[in-house]
């Protein structure tokens, strides 16, 4: 637990703590997590509490074509670059350059060539996605249900990961998402799967209803 704690302490600044998933107004500003602290994303901690092998094996076996992903605040790549293994394409958009440029070096330094970083605020132009990922970043966002929507125009399964209300660490407690809720927003337009996948952080699957 003194792992972790010292792990997520400074986990990210929350200069607002009104959690509201449509909140379209200048009112509530998150700041992303903080670049700096990169090596948390690398670290054996993080492994721990967030393996990627249950969701390339979930996405594995799933019936999606495996042509394009999209890992969304995709950090470090701690699931960009095992999704690159299994999936033609991957991009990865990133709010913060220092972030894709980490990445991106990671990326070329392992040999994987597949994966295109993408810097952007807001949801990219692209034409489709075969599985959209959103991992520990929707809580960061001003307007994490501008992105879903934007999932569900081009996108046939999404998963979400995020913190649990009740995680003994992790990001400060009301700027966490409650699963009911990101349950309510996916399911306005994706059939919602929660899988019982990790201890501290829910695991949402969304497939696209129409
Ligand atoms: C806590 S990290 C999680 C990284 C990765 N998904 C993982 O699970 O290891 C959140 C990442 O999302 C990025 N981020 C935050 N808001 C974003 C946004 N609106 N668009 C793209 N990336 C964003 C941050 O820069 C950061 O790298």
């Amino acid at each position: 637990m003194q792992l972790f704690n010292e792990l997520f302490k400074f986990f990210h600044i929350k200069v607002n703590p009104t959690v509201n998933l449509n909140n379209s107004s200048d009112e509530t500003k998150y700041v992303p997590f903080d670049p700096a602290k990169k090596h948390i994303l690398e670290s054996e901690g993080y492994r721990k509490i967030l393996p990627v092998e249950p969701l390339i094996s979930i996405i594995s076996e799933m019936e999606v074509e495996k042509d394009v992903a999209v890992d969304v605040g995709a950090g470090t790549g701690h699931f960009t670059i095992p999704l690159a293994r299994i999936f033609r394409k991957v991009y990865a958009i990133e709010i913060s350059t220092e972030m894709a440029e980490y990445l991106h070096k990671k990326a070329h330094d392992m040999g994987v060539n597949n994966i295109g970083v993408i810097v952007m605020e807001k949801p990219p132009e692209l034409e489709k996605a075969d599985f959209i990922l959103f991992a520990n970043v929707l809580h960061e966002m001003d307007n994490p249900e501008e992105y879903i929507e934007w999932a569900s125009k081009i996108g046939n399964v999404v998963a979400v990961i995020d913190w649990e209300e009740d995680a003994p660490f992790g990001p400060p407690a009301d700027e966490r998402i409650p699963e009911g809720e990101m349950i309510e927003v996916l399911g306005k337009w994706f059939n919602v799967e929660r899988r019982d996948v990790y201890r501290y952080h829910y695991f949402l699957l969304g497939k696209r209803s129409r």
